[in-house]
């Protein structure tokens, strides 16, 4: 392999070699494990215990390459700072996220507070997805974080409780986008219940093995890898179980464009453009875009008998 200089190492290849060493240490602890125990099989060898593809490549589970670091974090949506995706990187360099709390209430059983030391106490995992935004470009993102239901768990939703809101920071100091009258701030946005507690939405706390810096919604933000990245609310500080379906920020700033479930969905166009395909950033060539951005295997029987073009 090329030697690199090390000023020129970027975090995706130092992510990519720790992550290869990772792997590569556990199977020799694995297999010292079992020769110890007098049971060495072919199998549990050095040689033939390799990676993961998804690991060894830096891919999805689709086998597509991760976005680089750098785009990662240097393209952002987030309208709190500005509407240019490429200044909100250095307009959010300063945003304060620590200390942080997120104040979990409405109908459950336990309300309470959780201090981003409670939330890191969830063990984080690694989740490499898609986030294909609804302007028509994708990345492929190793997300840290942990599943929302473990979250909502604690604090015991009621049975009345059917939808889920999120709310994001409001403070037009620190985010010029706020003073902004034509937005109703702060950001919001809702899941449904069922769809708060699928496996694949998560709360990420990191990227690429790092901390989520601010242009990507640190210190935590939502992923819901089957639906337009709006849905992804960042710097999230309150999050309450309602009965009523909430109005996300979208749904009231232009709500004959968006509707409340936003999932991907190549067959329903945007008012003002298809959502056939989409351009991953990086690439040239346009890629067809895929019904519930993939993830149809695990996600679709959450809509069975809903006609998804009413609920777009
Ligand atoms: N969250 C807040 N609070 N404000 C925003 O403007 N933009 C959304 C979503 N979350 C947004 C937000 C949109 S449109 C997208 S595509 C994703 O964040 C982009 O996330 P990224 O910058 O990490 O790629």
């Amino acid at each position: 392999m090329e030697k690199i200089p090390v000023s020129e190492i970027t975090p995706e290849q130092l992510y990519l070699s720790r992550r290869q060493f990772i792997v590569g240490a556990s199977a020799l602890a694995a297999s010292a494990f079992l020769s110890a125990c007098g049971v060495a099989t072919p199998a549990a060898s050095p040689q033939r215990a390799q990676p993961t593809s998804e690991a060894k490549q830096g891919s999805d589970d689709l086998g597509d390459k991760l976005t680089p670091y750098e785009t990662i974090t240097h393209y952002n949506n987030f309208y709190e700072f500005s509407l240019g995706k490429e200044e909100v990187a250095s307009l959010a360099q300063n945003f304060k996220t620590n200390p942080w709390t997120i104040q979990v209430g409405g109908l459950v059983n336990k309300p309470r507070a959780f201090g981003m030391d409670d939330l890191l106490k969830f063990t984080q995992e690694e989740r490499i997805y898609r986030l294909r935004c609804v302007e028509a470009w994708s990345m492929v993102i190793p997300w840290m974080g942990f599943p929302l239901s473990k979250l909502l768990a604690q604090v015991e939703p009621q049975s009345n409780a059917k939808y889920v809101r999120f709310q994001t920071l409001l403070d037009p100091k620190q985010m010029p986008g706020q003073n902004d009258a034509y937005f109703k701030w702060p950001y919001v946005e809702g899941l449904r219940l069922d769809e708060a507690m699928h496996d694949l939405t998560i709360l990420a706390t990191g990227l690429y093995g790092k901390p989520l810096p601010p242009q990507d919604g640190a210190p935590i933000r939502l992923v819901v890898p089957w639906k337009y990245g709006f849905k992804g609310v960042k710097s999230i500080v309150k999050i309450d179980l309602v009965e009523e379906m909430p109005k996300s920020f979208w749904m009231i700033s232009a709500p004959n464009e968006y509707g409340f479930y936003a999932n991907v969905n190549p067959d329903v166009s945007h008012p003002r453009w298809s959502q056939a395909s989409e351009r991953r950033i990086g690439e040239f060539a346009r890629r067809k875009t895929l019904m519930f951005n993939g993830y149809g295997d695990q996600v679709a029987q959450l809509y069975t008998g809903m006609d998804l073009r009413k609920n777009f």
